[in-house]
């Protein structure tokens, strides 16, 4: 692959090869000299215009680890304010040659847009409403690691699916892997079409459902779209869509609990469940972060398993 902006253009096999490459970074990271010449010479532009505390900070970082020359741009301090277009403002960092753009945008389709404008490899780093791509590799990184094989597996996805570019690239990923999906959401929080991303089953009723599953996946209410909504209120949905101590009785023993952060504590997951000991990956989720960027730039720019980590 050449760009990672859809997670539907990628097989089981690419993404189990992400997976693997994660898995020798990790060794990488866990050194006292968390630095390898990997990515020597190459420049990635890190282009964030919009908000993002998680994305960001393990992109940078990642690009340090494989010793890539990074440049932070985006945002208000661009000569956009003043009315350049994408195009021009793509078509400028690309006369420097460099060799990838990292871009988060409130708009889908602008990251498809910069890699048919430039030569440059381009990694989806969350555009509007449409998919967050390596989000959802670190989430298949942080279920896999504990669970093992993902084909098979029962996972929830509960929460503001509707308006979720997280689950836009997260659903079809744990679909190509195997696995069983459960979209759990009040109705005005579903998307209009009733595939839902094709899921594997669509129901209102968490208590119903938490039965069953191996893995909870809690996504971030998007609180400016629920105050002044006919329902749910912020309280309804925590009565009814939180993941809360007195629900813990209803799930699998070893059931895991995800959140792409940031987390609303008190709203979709209470403190208990959030920063659980056994059952929350949250904070493995973030170091996944770092691993499977590093993976994904690695095997864009062509790295093979060979002199991975020299
Ligand atoms: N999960 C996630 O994308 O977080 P940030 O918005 O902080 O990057």
């Amino acid at each position: 692959h050449k760009h990672l902006i859809d997670i539907t253009e990628y097989s089981a096999d690419d993404i189990m090869t992400v997976l693997e490459t994660a898995v020798r970074f990790k060794e990488v990271n866990e050194r006292r000299i968390k630095q390898v010449p990997t990515l020597k010479g190459v420049t990635v532009v890190n282009m964030f215009n919009e908000p993002s505390t998680r994305t960001r900070s393990s992109f940078e970082i990642a690009e340090k680890r494989l010793s890539a020359n990074s440049l932070n741009f985006g945002g208000s301090s661009t000569s956009t304010v003043k009315g350049e277009s994408l195009v021009d403002t793509v078509e400028t960092l690309c006369a420097y040659k460099i060799d990838m753009i990292i871009v988060r945008d409130k708009h889908a389709g602008v990251p498809r847009k910069i890699a048919d404008v430039s030569g440059a490899h381009v990694i989806d780093a969350g555009d509007g409403k449409h998919q967050h791509p390596t989000q959802a590799l670190l989430d298949l990184y942080s279920i896999w690691e504990v669970k093992g094989d993902l084909a098979g597996l029962k996972v929830g996805v509960v929460g503001d699916i509707g308006h979720s570019r997280v689950c836009g690239s997260l659903i079809p990923a744990l679909k190509i892997m195997g696995c069983e999906v459960t979209v759990i959401a009040p109705p005005t929080l579903l998307p209009a079409r009733p595939d839902v991303l094709g899921a594997d089953h669509v129901t209102t009723k968490l208590d119903e459902a938490l039965p069953e599953l191996d893995v909870v996946y809690m996504l971030r209410i998007q609180r400016e779209r629920l105050e002044g909504a006919p329902y749910p209120s912020l309280r309804e949905y925590n009565m009814l869509y939180g993941l809360t101590k007195e629900r813990e009785p209803l799930m699998k023993p070893d059931a895991l609990i995800c959140h792409p952060g940031p987390i609303n504590r008190g709203v979709e997951l209470d403190s208990y469940m959030a920063d659980h000991p056994k059952r929350s990956v949250i904070l493995d989720q973030v170091y996944a972060g770092i691993l499977t960027r590093m993976a994904e730039m690695y095997l864009l720019l062509g790295g093979s398993e060979d002199g991975l980590t020299a």
